[in-house]
């Protein structure tokens, strides 16, 4: 079974899909840390970000191994590296590269096919599963996201502002929306969860309900 979330950064999917993933007793795919790491990639060897053919050309012999909780680059842990505001920031070169998502595309249908899995992105519903059996698309407001990711980002211990976080995610919001092939949509028959004012228990409580009632169908 195929479980995917999709939606706006910062509204919490990563720790809704991971905790839901455990309690189902299913893989977790995030497949934001797979953009992530080939952006931390092209920062590592200075490739110009307009570049997206030198851009593609990493993935040629790339060993990307994306766990369910660490991601190994080359066989270099890069958990927290890909998580930085710098490379947040520049992963929209990389998501925009038609040939980098197609490549992605193919890698997480490999992935999922080995296992049940709970998948996390902005296309999973809509372009890499629009077979999945179960399809959440969850939700908060700008305001609520962006705390979020500023907290996060201080206890990582970046220098940011909220205002700074907040028009960053706005501008990369957009353009997830945008973007041509693979943008942040809501599939017609993905099944939208608020997380505004909600605790993580909440949302999960909600999210196995969720997949109970797909899983009647
Ligand atoms: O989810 P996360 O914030 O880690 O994703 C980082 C960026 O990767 C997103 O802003 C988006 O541009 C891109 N992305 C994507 N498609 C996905 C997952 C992430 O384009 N399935």
């Amino acid at each position: 079974m195929i479980v995917t979330i999709d939606g706006p950064a910062g509204a919490g999917k990563s720790s809704a899909a991971r905790s839901l993933a455990k309690k189902l007793g299913f893989r977790f795919l995030d497949t934001g840390a797979m953009y992530r790491s080939v952006t931390l990639e092209a920062a590592r060897r200075k490739i110009a970000w307009e570049d997206s053919e030198s851009l593609a050309q990493i993935l040629e012999g790339l060993d990307l191994q994306v766990t369910d909780d660490r991601v190994l680059i080359n066989g270099e842990d890069a958990t927290e590296a890909i998580r930085t505001f710098d490379i947040t920031t520049h992963t929209r070169y990389v998501a925009d590269n038609l040939a980098i998502r197609q490549w992605m595309v193919r890698r997480q249908r490999e992935i999922a096919a080995q296992d049940n899995f709970v998948t996390e992105g902005r296309d999973q519903a809509t372009v890499v599963f629009p077979d999945a059996e179960c399809k959440i698309y969850l939700t908060a407001t700008d305001e609520v996201r962006a705390e979020r990711r500023y907290q996060d980002l201080l206890s990582r211990g970046e220098q940011v502002t909220l205002a700074e976080v907040l028009e960053k995610q706005q501008q990369r919001d957009q353009r997830d929306r945008q973007r041509q092939f693979g943008g942040l949509c809501k599939a017609a028959d993905s099944i939208e969860v608020s997380t505004d004012g909600l605790a993580p228990e909440e949302v999960l409580q909600k999210l196995e309900k969720i997949v109970a009632s797909c899983r009647q169908v």
